[in-house]
């Protein structure tokens, strides 16, 4: 209770600074957010404080925001969807769900932000990005006396027999960036040889992306494959959770924003799309201690963000992941050879 007055009266704060142009909007916004609720909350609550236009925030993981918005296809209901990994949302524009705008502030965009919105003909753009890599209780690691993951092999050890915990890719942008990372690593055929390995030490596959790190944090699981920037959060909770990123390489998601094709309250999403873009919104994130990389190169950086120099990167294929054939094929391969095996 406490921590939300806290991040309320942050954005209060925030937004005292907005231009006053914002303050003067009508109306509603609908927004699909697939971040986690702290930034979702924050967001909307600055937002709606400094342009006068409440907002009505549903929280859906990525590949369900992307379900959303195909089964709204007739009659959208969704205005803007914020964050999530960047693959659904090439997908939703392929699938020609989301509208083609371009934005005047992406010339001060990183590069990796702006090439996510010309690949999709400015249906989508970067908002953050983070690398993916493992997360792990030291307590329960000491106590069952085993080492802690550096690499992508080291989880297949019998030792972790029940022990880690993942995302499922059909729901969560998390785990369908680790399949996409571990074909472009392997080699398709050897990543899901990979994964039926590891699928005997993962417990359980998670709806949410954040699920398995919010267990590893609790001792409901030793180890998770997450997004590292999502554990700072739980580290600040004082829960006993350090991460690392595989030695053979791994991904980072391009978290994006995209406005829906059809939007009811348009201008709305626009002028969202416009201040989510700008240095003050950017820097919400790290506010509601959430420490992805902005994508406005003048964001301030805050310095639990993971630092993307000492990580071995793999040149992932967005364009390529994020195609609709691509992502359902790959998916509808890991519940066939994957997900139906026993444990
Ligand atoms: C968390 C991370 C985000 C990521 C999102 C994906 O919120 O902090 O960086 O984009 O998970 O969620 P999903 O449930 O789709 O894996």
């Amino acid at each position: 209770m406490k921590k939300r007055n806290a991040l309320a009266s942050l954005a209060l704060g925030l937004t005292a600074c907005f231009p006053a142009a914002h303050a003067q909007g009508t109306g509603q916004l609908n927004v699909v957010c697939s971040v986690q609720d702290e930034w979702c909350s924050l967001m909307s609550t600055a937002f709606a404080r400094s342009a006068g236009i409440k907002v009505n925030v549903l929280k859906r993981g990525s590949g369900e925001a992307l379900a959303q918005l195909l089964t709204e296809r007739s009659n959208p209901k969704t205005d803007l969807w914020f964050g999530g990994t960047g693959d659904p949302h090439l997908q939703a524009a392929e699938q020609d769900l989301t509208l083609s705008y371009k934005s005047p502030s992406l010339p001060q965009l990183h590069p990796w932000a702006q090439a996510q919105a010309e690949q999709s003909q400015w249906r989508t753009v970067g908002v953050y990005s983070g690398p993916l890599g493992f997360a792990f209780n030291t307590e329960l690691l000491a106590k069952k006396k085993l080492p802690a993951p550096k690499c992508w092999k080291d989880l297949l050890s019998p030792a972790l027999r029940g022990e880690i915990q993942v995302a499922n890719p059909a729901s969560s942008g998390t785990a369908y960036t680790m399949i996409a990372t571990l074909v472009q690593l392997m080699g398709e055929d050897q990543a899901f040889a990979y994964m039926k390995g590891l699928h005997k030490n993962v417990s359980q596959y998670s709806r949410s992306g954040t699920g398995p790190i919010k267990a590893a944090s609790r001792g409901e699981t030793t180890v998770s494959i997450s997004f590292v920037h999502d554990a700072p959060s739980e580290q600040m909770q004082g829960f006993p959770i350090e991460t690392s990123t595989p030695c053979e390489g791994t991904g980072a998601e391009i978290g994006s924003m995209s406005i829906v094709k059809g939007a009811r309250n348009l201008e709305n999403a626009k002028k969202f799309y416009e201040w989510a873009l700008t240095p003050a919104a950017q820097q919400l994130a790290a506010a509601a201690h959430q420490y992805q990389l902005p994508a406005n190169k003048s964001a301030g950086l805050d310095s639990h963000i993971p630092d993307f120099r000492k990580i071995r990167l793999i040149d992932y294929d967005y364009a390529k992941y994020g195609r609709s054939a691509e992502r359902k094929r790959l998916i509808e391969r890991w519940e066939r050879e994957v997900n139906s095996l026993p444990h």
